[in-house]
């Protein structure tokens, strides 16, 4: 399990210490990273956002998700979205936006996107500008990629778009993520599946309305067990949850080898479809759980922050179910 050095910090008098954590995700799974990223930035110290939307673009309403967020980027006022951040930050429902100036972020916004057109993924670039000065931003749009999470070497080509969204761009973007994220790192090393587990995510995320699976995935080093490692959340995108297309995402997003390298535990929690509201099994960036759903109270926001805090107590980790 992660331990902290709350013993430690009690002893110098300090209050208890909280986790960091970085987040990365695909479509709606970026949209849900910003969202991890903005509120909780007091923890969150980056993001690595493919096909990603500015936080709080779609402003609860799942039109204008589904038009000026997908596809019609010169529609999203990025300075309203700036001034809500800050407004939110203000009425204490967000952590204090200083916070996010000290993150590095990651921006991929493919040119073949039909999807999420790359106009959307300039306006978050435009977003983070606000926040975070340039040279801790690193935006990729030159690539020719449709809408997938990007590997240098697992899925269909890149050009391809359709299932399981994970398209070979011969680009690591695990690796370019996590590298813009946590600097010089130890190269990749074969992922070990023994390390890849399931665990009961019904436990940490108490609130049944947020839609999240059952179980969810992790994947932890074996030096992570007793030691204190790096935590990230790795966010399916719609239609790439475990229920939907087995085990691709948490197997071939290419952040288990980076994680095994670096001891970076990667939390890789699930959402489920759910009939009317979430028929594709996205995560909530447009308001199907509630009005607060970017807010720090959204119920899948307090679930998934609770993981990144609660890895220690997670006790009943169980070998990972149908990897072949
Ligand atoms: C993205 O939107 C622009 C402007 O509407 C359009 O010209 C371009 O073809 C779109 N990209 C894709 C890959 O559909
Ligand atoms: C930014 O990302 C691109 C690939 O997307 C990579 O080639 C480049 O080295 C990165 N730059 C930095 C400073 O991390
Ligand atoms: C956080 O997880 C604990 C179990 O470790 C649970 O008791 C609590 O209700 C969870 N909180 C939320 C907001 O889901
Ligand atoms: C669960 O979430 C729903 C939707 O946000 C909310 O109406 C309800 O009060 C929550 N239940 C509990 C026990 O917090």
């Amino acid at each position: 399990m992660v331990k902290k050095f709350v013993f430690f910090l009690g002893l110098l008098g300090l209050s208890l210490s909280s986790q960091a954590f970085t987040a990365s995700g695909l479509g709606a799974g970026a949209n849900m990273a910003v969202q991890l990223n903005i509120a909780f930035s007091a923890d969150s110290v980056g993001a690595g956002l493919i096909a990603g939307a500015p936080y709080y673009c779609a402003q609860g309403s799942a039109v204008t998700a589904s038009t000026a967020c997908t596809n019609a980027g010169y529609l999203i006022n990025t300075d309203a979205l700036v001034q809500y951040t800050k407004d939110q930050a203000s009425a204490g429902n967000i952590d204090n936006v200083v916070n996010v100036a000290t993150d590095h972020v990651w921006i991929f916004a493919g040119a073949k996107d039909e999807v999420v057109n790359q106009s959307v993924g300039r306006k978050l670039y435009a977003y983070y500008q606000s926040l975070i000065d340039n040279h801790r931003i690193n935006a990729t749009f030159d690539q020719q990629a449709n809408f997938a999470w990007i590997t240098s070497s697992e899925g269909n080509p890149c050009w391809y778009y359709g299932t399981p969204y994970i398209n070979n761009c011969q680009l690591d973007a695990a690796g370019l993520m996590l590298k813009s994220i946590y600097g010089t790192l130890q190269p990749a090393v074969t992922q070990n599946f023994a390390n890849l587990y399931q665990f009961p995510q019904h436990e940490f995320v108490s609130n049944s309305s947020a839609g999240m699976d059952t179980f969810g995935w992790i994947y932890q080093p074996a030096y992570c067990i007793e030691n204190a490692c790096k935590v990230h959340v790795a966010l399916h995108g719609c239609n790439q949850n475990y229920d939907t297309v087995g085990a691709v995402f948490i197997k071939n997003s290419g952040l288990n080898g980076w994680a095994e390298a670096n001891n970076i535990v990667v939390i890789y929690p699930q959402v489920l479809p759910q009939s009317q509201v979430n028929t594709d099994g996205c995560w909530d960036w447009w308001g199907y759980t509630g009005p607060n759903y970017a807010l720090k109270s959204g119920i899948q926001m307090a679930g998934i922050y609770n993981l990144t805090q609660s890895l220690g107590t997670i006790t009943s980790f169980r070998p990972g179910q149908n990897l072949n």
